[in-house]
């Protein structure tokens, strides 16, 4: 029974992730600023929903203390401020707009590991993923701040990676296509849905399940000499430059 904390798992990606660890026998804690719905995964005895903002420090260190674990095995990073987004030119970004998804989007996912490195310190092999985007290869236009949160993601996944093999753990990073979730969001029209489907090479919709075994993967000792590793995982829409 591995210990899983999942940020941003009150809907969505996140929520998906969490149903799948708890149905693998692991105990997961999410930490978002809502609870979630009260589905059958909130009733569920190995999962905890922990109300906590990833942009204050005290509020995750408080959160994860209320757990009373003595370690994280893996630490999900995937809360964002995405699908509440809208598209705009970047000239048109307020500038407090910018601030709060740089702080959500990059500055979070540096406050949760900051804070989760004890626990996972305390694991036999702690596993920290990240979630980026592929919008950051594809240079996707009119959301800027949030192209630009994630880009500084994939930065950052190589240099944790380095700073964190001498405590055996490993850090990656999911770069994810457009995914259907259960949200609706006005970040791609249905008719750019459409354009991206026709342009992957597994031209369809692509679900949460999609990314699961990817996750599940890099979660596992499967992954145990990887590290520091960004992975589109899109259908094949974008490509690595190699
Ligand atoms: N769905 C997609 O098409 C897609 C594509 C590429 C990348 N991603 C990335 O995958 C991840 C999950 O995407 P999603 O579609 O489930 O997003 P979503 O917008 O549905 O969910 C994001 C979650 O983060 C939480 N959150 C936002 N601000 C927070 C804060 N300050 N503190 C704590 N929690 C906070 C929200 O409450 C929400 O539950 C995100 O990092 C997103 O950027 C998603």
């Amino acid at each position: 029974m591995r210990h899983v904390v999942i940020t941003g798992a009150a809907q969505g990606i996140g929520r998906g992730l969490a149903a799948h660890f708890v149905g693998q026998g692991d105990r997961v804690a999410s930490l978002d600023l809502t609870e979630g719905p009260a589905d059958a995964l909130a009733t569920d005895p190995n999962f905890r929903a922990l109300c906590c903002d990833v942009t204050e420090p005290a509020s995750i260190e408080a959160a994860l203390a209320s757990l009373e674990w003595s370690h994280v095995d893996v630490l999900i990073n995937c809360a964002s401020i995405f699908s509440t987004l809208s598209m705009q030119p970047f000239w048109e970004i307020p500038p407090s707009e910018w601030r709060r998804v740089i702080d959500v989007n990059l500055n979070g996912v540096f406050f949760v590991t900051v804070a989760a490195l004890p626990y996972l310190k305390a694991s036999t092999a702690g596993r920290v993923i990240h979630f980026s985007s592929a919008v950051v290869p594809m240079g996707r236009p009119h959301y800027l701040h949030y192209v630009s949160s994630k880009a500084g993601i994939v930065g950052m996944t190589r240099a944790m990676a380095r700073e964190l093999g001498q405590f055996s753990v490993t850090v990656n990073a999911i770069l994810p296509g457009a995914t259907v979730t259960e949200v609706e969001r006005e970040t791609v029209s249905p008719e750019q849905m459409q354009a991206m489907i026709a342009a992957r090479a597994l031209a369809r919709t692509q679900q949460i399940d999609d990314l699961t075994g990817v996750v599940a993967f890099l979660a596992s000792d499967a992954s145990r000499f990887m590290t520091g590793q960004s992975l589109i995982v899109d259908g094949g829409l974008v490509f690595n430059g190699a």
